[in-house]
């Protein structure tokens, strides 16, 4: 890291940590006792602050209200076995956040105040990452327009901050997910590859009704066809067909994702076939039938690996091998949570131990 950044630090008065129930951890609802701030104006960051988490003021007119101009991250910090805390990727996902900032008009956001913002705050707050098997603690970047201004243009002032929240897997069972081919999450040539509130604010009416049905996900398609998968919206989606790792191609409307990634490329290093391709529905529906697809599962860092046990499509419900029988996927997890609890060799320098 090149310049140490001046960041203020205001602790909070008592901490939140001993009220805290570390065996009831519900994603995203607990929040470490501080959070990071930056802030842009005049075309610079400044006011870099680590301070209490709480409310931060705003103008009810700020622009990220009214057009959307929000975008976000998702990383995790995680204990290791030897006592050292390592951040995953985090390189990834500064840079991921910094083509979700391109794409709607807002400023980048520089390496140095995206990692020192991390390692202040972990250093702050160090105690809220959970020691617990599958327990890390998700690091929420996030940047939101603040001109309190109504006219339709990029705004000309940013807050951006890190929020942490200690957390178990988002999924706590494997999923009975539906192939939605009514609604669309993205389409070419829109922002359906950024991180964006938007995508998630336009998916949730579809999840609402889908959750009605009994259904825990939704398997988004192509906007043209409905005849192609796409990803799930909280994380990508990933197939074992006659034994190669088969996921959809990364394009416009489909994110790129990190842990996405990271399975794509332990799965080569293990010598699995992977194609990164068109996936249709109607390959995945045959496939289920004929037992040539053995294994689907969520991949995102929330999500972590989640197995998809049912599928519904057009009213019938196609179901899955038993999770517990899934060697493939079982054993990529594995070695992905061995690599970041330091149980295993990270060969591929993807720890950043603080
Ligand atoms: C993540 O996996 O970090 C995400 O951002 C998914 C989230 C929307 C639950």
């Amino acid at each position: 890291m090149n310049e140490t950044l001046d960041i203020t630090i205001t602790q909070a008065d008592q901490s939140r940590l001993t009220g805290t129930d570390f065996s009831q951890l519900p994603f995203g609802k607990v929040f470490s006792d501080h959070m990071f701030i930056a802030e842009y104006k005049d075309g610079e960051w400044s006011n870099l602050q680590v301070l209490p988490y709480g409310p931060i003021p705003m103008s009810p007119a700020i622009s990220a209200l009214h057009y959307g101009q929000a975008i976000f991250e998702g990383l995790k910090a995680y204990r290791q076995a030897n006592g050292k805390i390592n951040v995953f990727r985090a390189d990834k996902n500064h840079e991921r956040f910094n083509k979700s900032a391109h794409r709607m008009a807002m400023p980048a956001i520089p390496r140095e105040i995206f990692m020192q913002g991390i390692a202040a705050l972990l250093d702050i707050d160090e105690k809220w990452i959970p020691s617990q098997d599958g327990y890390s603690l998700y690091i929420r970047p996030v940047m939101y327009a603040t001109d309190p201004y109504l006219g339709v243009r990029a705004s000309e002032t940013y807050t951006f901050a890190l929020l942490t929240t200690p957390t178990g897997p988002y999924y706590s069972q494997p999923l009975k997910v539906k192939i939605e081919t009514e609604y669309t999450r993205a389409d070419d040539g829109g922002v359906g590859f950024a991180k964006t509130a938007g995508n998630y604010a336009r998916s949730l009416y579809p999840f609402a009704e889908a959750q009605k049905e009994g259904y825990d996900q939704l398997i988004w398609t192509d906007a043209a066809t409905h005849e192609y998968i796409e990803e799930a919206g909280t994380a990508n989606l990933i197939f074992v067909i006659n034994g190669k790792l088969v996921t959809p191609s990364v394009r416009s409307t489909v994110l790129d994702g990190v842990t996405r990634d990271t399975i794509l490329t332990l799965a080569k290093k293990a010598g699995i076939e992977v194609e990164e391709r068109r996936v249709s529905v109607k390959e995945i529906i045959e496939g289920i039938n004929d037992g040539s697809v053995t294994d689907a599962f969520a991949a995102g860092t929330a999500a972590t690996v989640t197995p998809i046990g049912e599928i519904g499509y057009q009213g019938s419900l196609y179901k899955l091998s038993d999770p517990a029988s899934r060697t493939i996927s079982s054993g990529i997890a594995k070695t992905l949570n061995d690599i970041r609890y330091g149980l295993s060799e990270d060969e591929l320098g993807w720890n950043w131990t603080i």
